[in-house]
């Protein structure tokens, strides 16, 4: 089907799914929400600001935007990040409500209640500064997904100092890139993780990263968890839990102003380089735990919620650590993999700790659908109330087959955009509110303003298709990219002016509800993960045998996208090895250079690439063939002959 088409068969899905009588009478999040944020949009954010937040300091500014795209929100008010996920639930009287239930990869288990999580931050904040953190220095972490990680990131915000969580998949190479870009003064990082059945080192990436000895790095800490090996650093490298024992679990959080700088998450873009996307505490916080609440119906005394992601990406930030913490909810966090050690591990853990809330990745619900429906059945999964999705265009088999396999054809379910420049949910379902739709996100959230346009920026209207905008300014809105300002301005703002740009097409229906339909740069999104088509290409020309690469992202049944590389080789090794050879050699080297998760799916050695009479590489006819499409019109080509020889060489 060509995308055409598929839009097409998206746009006429007629089912309707209204939330039933009893949902929508205990819902937390209602109709009049979306009333009170039209009639006074400020007005409304400030009040869901004061009332989820603690404020040691009120505001009594709501929005500057008097110098745009620089915004500012609740600028005249402190608070305090980590008081807000930790102690003020305890002051409330919840601090033997369990925080995380911890599940390990082999089946360990830890709960750790709010007061147990309070004490380890304190202790965590107490060492940090005893080793010269303090307010503005960056420390990158480098995780498995451990309770460690949570206290590690709580630690630095509560010293409102800013950390920069790097993915454990990420290489060396990867995470020096980031320490270098942020000035990191210290680096947390664990022995090694456990994943499909083994144990993964961490530290040696770390070692590797700081080998030469040239970095603003002046301490490792290392948390115990792979019991592998490790190389030990003397002076700079500390073993956290013999750190941790001594220090007291008394400390008090000081106020920030609520433009404090929270974290900078690295996340590609259409050039090589990854960008620093900047995210503050007071809006964040706000957005993150007003979202949480109301997209996810949570009722805290009751609810288990499990939101999947690693807290290497932004849903791990606003909806494993900040949204549901400051909203002291009971959750379940899950160290390894789906599959470990039997395919019905996720279910399983659904069961033990009976979930109710589940939010995972659309790649996740196909990877489950192709293994058969009588996996998730063998596990009891009635305690599920409501499902959501992140990350990718849902298509509606996927939404229906979650409904009803993991649903049980009765939980509402939401599908919730946004981005890790937005810091929280833009676009989604109100569980109780919303007729719901396969396959569409449908409408923002109240307080947000979105809007289609074509590219000279003209409304498109419903039943047309356009640029996906967000028109007016967002709590939770990055505030800039790190130390680049300029490229802020270009990527988001040199488009629609004070409208930021999404990088996405849309679609909206004839109810004016929104269809998410991919990117519309060259990031490409591989479950639910964003990569940048030129980084690869940068990681693979780097190569010593490469001339010339070009990546596009084709579509694929599961990971929605994958990664498909074609390389011209350098005259002198031309011929020398064979294809599936250079192909194992280049997909081991991305993997080097940017960590597994870049990997090209396929690899394909080419005599030349398509090119523009300008010299541009055009990606579309490289994506068609890829795809196994007639290539169309290729009359902007230097040579259209080259299109030939690549599709024959490439169904060889
Ligand atoms: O293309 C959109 C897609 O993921 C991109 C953002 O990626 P990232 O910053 O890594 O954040 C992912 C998790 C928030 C978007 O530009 N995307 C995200 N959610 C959806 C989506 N596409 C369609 N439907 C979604 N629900």
């Amino acid at each position: 089907m060509s995308k055409e088409q598929q839009i097409d068969s998206l746009l006429h899905e007629e089912r309707r799914f209204p939330p039933s009588a009893e949902f929508a009478a205990q819902a937390i999040g209602q109709a009049s929400l979306y009333e009170q944020a039209s009639d006074d949009r400020e007005g409304f954010w400030a009040t869901q600001s004061r009332e989820l937040l603690h404020w040691h300091k009120p505001f009594t500014e709501v929005l500057d935007w008097s110098n745009p795209p620089f915004a500012k929100w609740f600028a005249d008010g402190t608070l305090n990040v980590a008081y807000n996920c930790l102690d003020r639930h305890v002051a409330a009287g919840l601090g033997d409500r369990v925080a995380l239930h911890f599940e390990g990869e082999p089946g360990d288990r830890r709960d750790i209640t709010y007061a147990e999580l309070t004490s380890e931050v304190k202790k965590a904040a107490n060492l940090l500064s005893s080793l010269g953190l303090t307010q503005g220095d960056r420390v990158i972490i480098y995780m498995p997904l451990l309770p460690e990680a949570i206290i590690a990131m709580l630690a630095v915000a509560r010293l409102g100092a800013i950390h920069s969580v790097v993915f454990g998949g990420f290489s060396a190479e990867s995470l020096r890139a980031r320490i270098d870009d942020a000035e990191a003064k210290m680096v947390i990082t664990a022995d090694g993780g456990n994943r499909k059945g083994s144990v993964f080192p961490l530290k040696a990436a770390v070692d590797q990263a700081l080998a030469d000895g040239k970095t603003s790095v002046e301490k490792v800490l290392v948390v115990q968890r792979g019991g592998n090996e490790v190389e030990w650093t003397s002076g700079r490298d500390l073993w956290w839990h013999e750190e941790m024992t001594p220090m007291s679990d008394d400390h008090r959080a000081e106020a920030f102003e609520a433009e404090n700088p929270l974290f900078i998450l690295y996340t590609s873009g259409t050039t090589g380089k990854p960008k620093g996307i900047l995210h503050t505490s007071g809006g964040y916080l706000t957005q993150a735990s007003f979202t949480h609440k109301n997209v996810f119906d949570l009722h805290p005394e009751t609810d288990v919620y499990w939101c999947t992601a690693d807290i290497g990406w932004i849903t791990g930030h606003s909806y494993v650590v900040y949204g549901p913490l400051a909203n002291g909810a009971t959750q379940v966090i899950y160290e390894g993999t789906p599959d470990t050690p039997h395919p019905g591990r996720w279910w399983e853990i659904i069961e033990k700790y009976g979930v109710s809330i589940f939010y995972t990745a659309p790649t996740a619900i196909r990877t489950f659908m192709k293994l058969g429906r009588e996996i998730p059945q063998k596990f009891d999964l009635s305690s599920l109330r409501v499902l959501g999705t992140v990350g990718e265009p849902i298509n509606p088999e996927a939404w229906m087959w979650y409904r009803e396999v993991i649903g049980g054809n009765t939980t509402p379910i939401v599908d919730t955009w946004w981005q890790t420049e937005t810091g929280a949910i833009m676009i989604s379902a109100l569980p109780g509110v919303t007729s719901t739709k396969p396959g569409s996100a449908q409408v923002p959230i109240p307080g947000i303003c979105v809007d289609v346009l074509t590219e000279d920026g003209q409304q498109v209207g419903p039943e047309a298709g356009g640029l996906l905008v967000i028109t007016e300014p967002w709590p939770s809105m990055l505030r800039g990219i790190w130390r680049d300002p300029e490229r802020f301005q270009e990527t988001y703002w040199s488009m629609f002016g004070t409208r930021y740009f999404a990088g996405d097409g849309a679609h909206l229906d004839k109810d004016s509800d929104v269809w998410l339909l991919g990117r519309v740069d060259d990031v490409m999104n591989i479950s639910g993960h964003r990569l940048s088509t030129m980084e690869i290409e940068s990681a693979l020309v780097a190569h010593p045998m490469t001339a010339e690469a070009a990546v596009v992202g084709a579509h694929d049944d599961t990971t929605g996208q994958a990664v498909v590389a074609f390389v011209i080789l350098k005259s002198r090794f031309a011929g020398t090895l064979s294809d599936e050879e250079v192909s194992h050699q280049l997909r081991a080297w991305v993997g080097e250079q940017i960590g597994a998760i870049a990997k090209p799916k396929r690899v394909f050695v080419v005599a030349e690439l398509p090119k523009t009479r300008s010299g541009k590489i055009m990606r579309r006819l490289l994506r068609d063939i890829a795809e196994g499409r007639d290539v169309g019109d290729t009359t902007t080509l230097m040579d259209a002959s080259v299109i030939r020889t690549i599709s024959d060489s490439v169904n060889e």
